[in-house]
């Protein structure tokens, strides 16, 4: 498969076009944003552990009868997926309280969740990413009904699915944000599920094995990427 233009360059990633129409190359970079920008690094091999867990994850999910755009893993920083066009909602489920869930209802962190929540957030970095609700989402033709219902009703299977295959592995998965795209008339699961796109707590110690650590400045941030890395798929980088 050949990498032919740059289609569009994100903080964390950067996509490219192939010599099939149907297919693209995401390339996973070190680079380690948060606060919408605000605050810019980079944590070390981040983009290989990103690539590494986010192939593992959506194999592991199409086994389970969950389909991706993920084809394959091409090389170290490199996937192969199906070329979606991304919808502008980002899904966030949460089985815990914590982040901006804990900040907006005044609880601190750490409360398992009676019940899972769904939020959909608008993706837009000049508003912020605003938290939106479906009424927004079809009122301002962000998706269409079939295309956000089939968005929940997938968000939901991983986080069961997920939940599952890392409590396994000695993780809690607390909340994460999942992409989706319009792929041939129906919608996909895409982009990446990996430590900066989830929060992961150590099963025992409740240790964040997670982008929080770069967010927070909690010291130790390649060591957790590389602990997931290594409960995830079994081995290092
Ligand atoms: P939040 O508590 O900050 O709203 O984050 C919820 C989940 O979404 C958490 O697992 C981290 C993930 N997330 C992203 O992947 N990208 C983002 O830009 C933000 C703000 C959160
Ligand atoms: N996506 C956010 C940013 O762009 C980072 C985050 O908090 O995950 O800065």
């Amino acid at each position: 498969m050949e990498r032919r233009q740059k289609l569009y360059e994100g903080k964390a990633k950067i996509i490219y076009a192939t010599d099939d129409p149907d297919k693209s190359i995401l390339y996973f970079k070190d680079d380690a944003t948060a606060f919408n920008g605000a605050k810019k690094g980079t944590i070390a091999d981040k983009g290989i552990i990103n690539n590494k867990v986010s192939a593992r994850l959506f194999q592991m999910l199409a086994e389970n009868g969950i389909e991706s755009h993920f084809i394959e893993r091409l090389s170290d920083r490199e996937m192969l997926a199906r070329k979606v066009e991304i919808m502008p909602v980002e899904v966030v489920v949460r089985n815990y309280i914590a982040g901006s869930l804990a900040k907006r209802m005044g609880r601190s962190e750490g409360d398992e969740l009676p019940r899972v929540i769904v939020e959909y957030y608008y993706k837009d970095d000049a508003l912020n990413d605003p938290m939106i609700n479906r009424d927004h989402i079809l009122a301002f033709n962000l998706a269409t009904e079939k295309q956000i219902d089939e968005a929940r009703e997938i968000a939901l299977r991983v986080n069961q699915v997920l939940k599952k295959y890392l409590y396994e592995r000695d993780i809690l998965l607390v909340d994460f944000k999942l992409e989706f795209g319009d792929y041939k008339g129906r919608m996909l699961l895409a982009d990446e599920i990996c430590p900066d796109t989830c929060r992961l707590w150590d099963r025992h110690t409740l240790e964040k094995l997670d982008k929080d650590r770069f967010r927070r400045e909690l010291g130790q941030v390649e060591e957790a990427y590389l602990e997931i890395c290594r409960r995830v798929c079994g081995d290092d980088i």
